[in-house]
C-alpha cells in the first residue's frame, strides 16, 4: 500500500497502522467495527482534551480574565460533559435536557450557563433550583419570567450586534433579523429591566458558527464593549473546522488573539467553542453493504447509515470526506447513500474511494460535532453507539439503541 498521509481533519494522533488500517486513540477501527458494530460515533479523548487545553492556553498566554465554556450542543453525551469537566472548562447548556445531562457528568452548577430563545417556565424554575451560574436571558418575555420564578438570578443579555458572518444561514445568529436575543437599539431598555430586580453582571452575543474570517470576532467585542460596562463579555462561539482536507480554519490561537483585541482590558471575556473541541476529535465508521454500479451516470455506495445518524448533509448540505478504513487512497468516484427511503439521504455526494467492496469498513472524518448530537430515529433506526478509545483502549460510553428502547415510551391500552 502506496504510504497516505494523515490530513488534520482526521483526530489528532491518528494514523495508518502497520496494516495500513486507520487507527484513532491507538485503536484499530476494523477491530472496532467488529467488537462494537456499525454505524458507530468514535471519539480520539485525547484529541478533545488537547484542544481544551489549547484553548485555556491561548487565553491564558494573553489574559488573566478569561473563561472557556464548552457549547456542549455540539456533543452533549455524558461522558464528554465529564471529560470537559475534568478538563477545568464551564459549560453552556441550550435546554433543561443539556442541563440534566452537564450535572450528571459532573459539572458543578455554578459553572453552567443556560442559553435558548425560549426556555420553557419549566427550565427556568429547574435551572434556578439547581443553583446555575448564569441564565443568558433572550427576551423581554423572559426576563418577566426569570422577575417571577428566579429574582436575583445572575443573568447575562445576550443581544444580536447586527454582524452577518460569512455561513450557512441557519448558522448565522448575529444578525438583527434573528430570533434570538435584544436587538442593538432595544439593549439600554433591556438593562434597565433586567438591573430591577435580577442580577445583570454581563453582556452576550453568539455570531454563528462554522466561521472562517476573524474579522468579526473583533467587531463583536467592540460593539458589546460599547453598551455598557460590565465585569463580563461573553463573546459566543463559532470557530469553524476542516471538514476536508482543503479547509483551512483560523488556529484557535489566531481566534483567541482576535477575540480579545476586541474587548476592553479589565473585563472577563468568556469564550463558547463548541464544534471547534469536538468535530475533528470524532469520526463515524459504517459498513458498505450495497454498491450499485449505474454505468455512464455514477456508483452508489449504500452504508448501514444515513440522516438518522448525521443530519448535517441534508440539513446544510454539509460536505464531508470518506475512506476505506483499511485502503486508504481512492480512485473510484463514488456517491455514498444513508439507508433511508429518501432520495437526498445522500452522505457524501463526491467522495473517492479505493475499489469499495460489500463488507468494507467505511471511514468519515469529522464528525464529532452535531452528529450524535442530531441523532433521530427516522425509519425506526436505533441510534449508534459512542465509542471513547485512548492509549489503544475503546469503550462504549454511550449503547447502541436497541429494537427495545424504540419502544421504551410506549403507552399501551390497558388490558
Ligand atoms: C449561544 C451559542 N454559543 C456557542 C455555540 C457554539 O458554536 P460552535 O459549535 O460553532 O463553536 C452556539 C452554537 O450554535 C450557540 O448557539
Amino acid at each position: 500500500m502506496a504510504a497516505v498521509g494523515l490530513s488534520h481533519v482526521y483526530p489528532l494522533g491518528s494514523r495508518l497502522n502497520e496494516r495500513g488500517a486507520f487507527e484513532l486513540g491507538g485503536c484499530d477501527v476494523v477491530e472496532l467495527a467488529s467488537e462494537f458494530g456499525t454505524p458507530a460515533y468514535v471519539y480520539a479523548e485525547d484529541d478533545m482534551r488537547a484542544r481544551a487545553r489549547e484553548y485555556v492556553e491561548a487565553f491564558r498566554a494573553r489574559s488573566e480574565r478569561f473563561e472557556i465554556v464548552y457549547a456542549s450542543k455540539a456533543f452533549p453525551c455524558t461522558a464528554a460533559y465529564r471529560l470537559f469537566a475534568e478538563e477545568g472548562l464551564s459549560c453552556d447548556v441550550a435546554s433543561g435536557g443539556e442541563l440534566y445531562l452537564a450535572l450528571k457528568g459532573g459539572f458543578a452548577p455554578e459553572r453552567l450557563y443556560l442559553h435558548g430563545n425560549n426556555k420553557t417556565e419549566a427550565e427556568l424554575a429547574y435551572a434556578a433550583e439547581t443553583g446555575i451560574g448564569c441564565v443568558i436571558a433572550d427576551s423581554f418575555d423572559e426576563l418577566e419570567r426569570l422577575e417571577r420564578i428566579a429574582p436575583g438570578q445572575r443573568v447575562m443579555l445576550r443581544v444580536t450586534p447586527g454582524i452577518k458572518a460569512l455561513t450557512h444561514s441557519y448558522i448565522s445568529t448575529g444578525q438583527e433579523d434573528s430570533k434570538f436575543g435584544f436587538p442593538l437599539e432595544q439593549a439600554p431598555a433591556a438593562i434597565e429591566r433586567a438591573q430591577r430586580k435580577l442580577d445583570l453582571v454581563g453582556l452576550h452575543a453568539h455570531i454563528g458558527s462554522q466561521i472562517f474570517e476573524l474579522e468579526p470576532f473583533v467587531k463583536l467585542g467592540e460593539i458589546l464593549s460599547a453598551i455598557g460596562d460590565y465585569p463580563l463579555l461573553n463573546l459566543g462561539g463559532g470557530l469553524g473546522i476542516a471538514y476536508t482536507a482543503a479547509d483551512r480554519p483560523p488556529s484557535i490561537d489566531d481566534y483567541a488573539e482576535r477575540l480579545l483585541s476586541g474587548a476592553p482590558d479589565g473585563v472577563t471575556v468568556l469564550c463558547e467553542p463548541g464544534r471547534s473541541l469536538v468535530g475533528n476529535a470524532g469520526v463515524t465508521i459504517y459498513t458498505v453493504g450495497t454498491v450499485k454500479q449505474i454505468p455512464g451516470v455514477r456508483t452508489y455506495v449504500a452504508v448501514d447509515g444515513g440522516m438518522f445518524e448525521n443530519l448535517r448533509p441534508m440539513l446544510y448540505d454539509a460536505v464531508y470526506e470518506a475512506e476505506i478504513a483499511d485502503r486508504f487512497g481512492g480512485g473510484t468516484p463514488c456517491r455514498i447513500a444513508g439507508m433511508h427511503c429518501e432520495s437526498g439521504d445522500i452522505i457524501v455526494r463526491e467522495a473517492d474511494l479505493a475499489e469499495p467492496r460489500v463488507g468494507d469498513v467505511l471511514v468519515i472524518p469529522a464528525t464529532g460535532a452535531y452528529g450524535h448530537a442530531m441523532a433521530n430515529n427516522y425509519n425506526a433506526l436505533p441510534r449508534p453507539p459512542v465509542i471513547f478509545c485512548s492509549n489503544g483502549n475503546a469503550r462504549a460510553v454511550v449503547r447502541r439503541e436497541t429494537y427495545a428502547d424504540l419502544a421504551l415510551r410506549d403507552v399501551e391500552p390497558e388490558a
